[in-house]
């Protein structure tokens, strides 16, 4: 078995940036790869804005902050993720653009390298079926914000094989993760019960059982929740939350997984959460 020692990781974005970010600090030579060199600028400001960040808090020192940034190469070319033992896809939830990155990255890594996507919802068989490789492709899905949250899960499809599912456990525990197994369905485990709660929680809120806030308080104060459903929509993205519920809906037609009509119009009016400064709250 090989052992990974070069991480690639394609797209810069919230969730890609944070698995580049956990990866250096764990000590991996990590390349990321995004195709707009602005994007790529961002990542790598949110990377060396959080390292700052643990610095200041003194659970890192500047050396060692230094020697983490000084693992990322970040880049703009797909070629140079050649010589990686792992890619972890982490970039726009379209099928047929991911599908095109993992043909180019089957044409370019040696044959024992893995190639993983972070998707939260689309199917990883059908992104596997477009390599030479589908039994060295799995699902690595990680949660917001990657470099806190413990958990990924390892998803398996129909072709990929034991050894490489060993391999990405021993990868996650060496990334200071807790792996779980999850099959190739969509939302994989965290999704698939999550989804439903947070379209639950909009429902009851259309039908006025309270207000958001004291949906939101009695989740944290009534279940030890560190958000309530609302806070992390919005932490999530109400257009995130929306693509990935119908998705789910389209593959199990369970109305509980049916987009609620609130949802649908915020998304419409671009209110996306966070991201973009307003959702069920205003972060303006
Ligand atoms: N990057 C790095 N570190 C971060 C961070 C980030 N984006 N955000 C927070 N942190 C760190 C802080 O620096 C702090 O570190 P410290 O303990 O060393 O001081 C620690 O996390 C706690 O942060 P804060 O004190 O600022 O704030 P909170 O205590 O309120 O915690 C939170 C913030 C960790 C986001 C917490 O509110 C939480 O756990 N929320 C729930 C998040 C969640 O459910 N995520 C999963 C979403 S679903 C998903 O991702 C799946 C996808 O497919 C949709």
């Amino acid at each position: 078995m090989t052992e990974i020692a070069r991480v690639g990781v394609c797209g810069a974005g919230l969730m890609g940036s944070g698995i580049a970010q956990t990866a250096a600090t764990a000590g991996f030579e990590v390349v990321l790869m995004e195709v707009d060199a602005a994007a790529l600028q961002r990542g790598t400001a949110s990377m060396a804005a959080a390292l700052d960040k643990a610095v200041a808090k003194q659970r890192m020192t500047q050396t060692e902050r230094d020697a983490v940034l000084g693992r990322i190469a970040a880049t703009t070319d797909v070629k140079d993720l050649k010589n990686c033992d792992i890619v972890i896809e982490a970039i726009v939830e379209n099928v047929a653009i991911k599908t095109a990155l993992f043909k180019q990255l089957d044409d370019l890594l040696a044959a024992h390298a893995v190639i993983c996507t972070n998707t939260s919802s689309l199917c990883v068989i059908e992104l596997a079926a477009a390599t030479k490789r589908p039994d060295r492709v799995a699902g690595l899905h990680f949660f917001n914000p990657v470099p806190v949250m413990k958990l990924v899960e390892v998803v398996r499809t129909i072709a990929t094989t034991p050894e490489t599912i060993d391999r990405l456990f021993a990868f996650a525990q060496k990334l200071g993760k807790e792996p779980i197994h999850a099959k190739d369905t969509p939302g994989f485990v965290v999704n698939r019960l999550l989804v439903p709660y947070l379209l639950y929680a909009i429902r009851v809120y259309e039908d006025g059982l309270a207000s958001k806030e004291d949906i939101d308080k009695g989740m944290k104060l009534g279940c030890g929740y560190p958000m309530g459903p609302f806070e992390l929509l919005d932490f999530v993205g109400l257009d995130t939350t929306y693509f990935i519920a119908q998705i789910m809906f389209d593959e199990f037609k369970d109305p509980m997984m049916a987009p609620p009509t609130l949802l649908k119009r915020m998304v419409l009016a671009g209110r996306y959460g966070r991201k973009n400064g307003k959702g069920f709250y205003d972060y303006a």
